[in-house]
């Protein structure tokens, strides 16, 4: 069985969209709701409806995508009025959330607080707002932000973290998630502000930022497995881990399980193949644990070997 939970909330199978490609409008979700997605997670929401950032934005590449979005949603009374019909697929719904300002992230975590929806996942890892900085770096900021938000509600909370890529960032970041009542982390986001340049055109793929944009797909597995395993080494136990970052198959699924991931999210994939991919996904995964002789998702998570 591919059953599993996030937060005390159950989750009929493994694999759910990421927060970000096809997730934006009800349309969208709805097709979501209809998949054999574990959950429905929603585009990141902003207090106002936004655009999002000048085209060309978004490039698929040999192994992933880069892109610069800029926060396009619908904004958040958007998101809270439709959260009872999306409850009506009967899977969970994940609110993601993306305030421009802490203030914001407030306001919206009280509303959401006030719906029906099943877990907060508050994104501090947004790398294509300019001159907005990632939260996810400034571990003051971290700080400073869960004292806030974690008094506005019961809900299960979990944030979406940036990539780390030096071990005493893993360790200051687990000690102070360690301090908070959060549910679960969501990790990674896009490695952001990576550059792609198009030789033949001797220009950026994308247009915002002046080419600037978050990496995505098969590029950034190996950082996603092991920002997943060096958080599930520090964090209590009743921290839950969701695993994105490249998974495009079960055996990708499979290993971020390895790594302490108690259900994974895809982005990419899911843009580059619709949402098809979930039950193809979850299909692999299922089909590797029985070869594998293994029961269940859970005997499996967290169970890397040591050499
Ligand atoms: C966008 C990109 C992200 O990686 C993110 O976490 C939130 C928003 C975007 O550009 O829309």
């Amino acid at each position: 069985t591919l059953q599993s939970s996030i937060g005390q909330v159950t989750l009929d199978s493994y694999v759910m969209n990421a927060s970000g490609p096809r997730c934006s409008s009800a349309e969208e979700l709805h097709l979501i709701g209809r998949s054999n997605a574990a959950a429905i997670v929603t585009k990141s929401c902003t207090i106002l409806p936004r655009e999002g950032n000048a085209e060309p934005r978004y490039r698929d590449l040999e192994l992933g995508a880069i892109q610069s979005m800029g926060l396009p949603n619908l904004g958040y009374n958007a998101y809270l009025d439709l959260v009872p019909e999306l409850l009506e697929h009967n899977k969970p719904v994940v609110v993601s959330i993306s305030g421009l300002s802490l203030a914001d992230n407030e306001t919206m975590v009280k509303a959401f607080d006030g719906s029906d929806a099943s877990l907060l996942e508050v994104n501090f890892s947004c790398p294509n707002i300019a001159g907005k900085p990632q939260t996810a770096y400034d571990f003051e900021q971290v700080e400073n932000s869960l004292t806030r938000l974690c008094s506005l509600t019961d809900k299960p909370l979990g944030i979406k973290l940036a990539p780390y890529f030096d071990m005493s960032h893993f360790d200051s970041m687990a000690e102070i998630l360690n301090r908070f009542p959060i549910a679960f982390i969501s990790t990674i986001n896009s490695i952001g502000n990576t550059l792609i340049i198009d030789p033949q055109t001797e220009r950026a793929v994308i247009k915002p930022k002046g080419g600037f944009g978050g990496l995505c797909g098969q590029y950034v597995k190996p950082i996603g497995l092991a920002n997943v395993h060096a958080f599930r080494q520090r964090l209590r136990d009743d921290i839950d881990i969701v695993g994105v970052g490249g998974i495009y198959n079960g055996t990708d699924a499979f290993e971020y399980a390895l790594a302490g991931a108690s259900a994974v999210q895809v982005a990419t994939s899911f843009q580059q193949q619709g949402e098809g991919c979930f039950q193809r996904i979850n299909d692999e995964l299922a089909a590797l644990l029985e070869a594998k002789g293994y029961a269940s998702i859970k005997e499996v998570i967290g169970q890397l070997k040591a050499f």
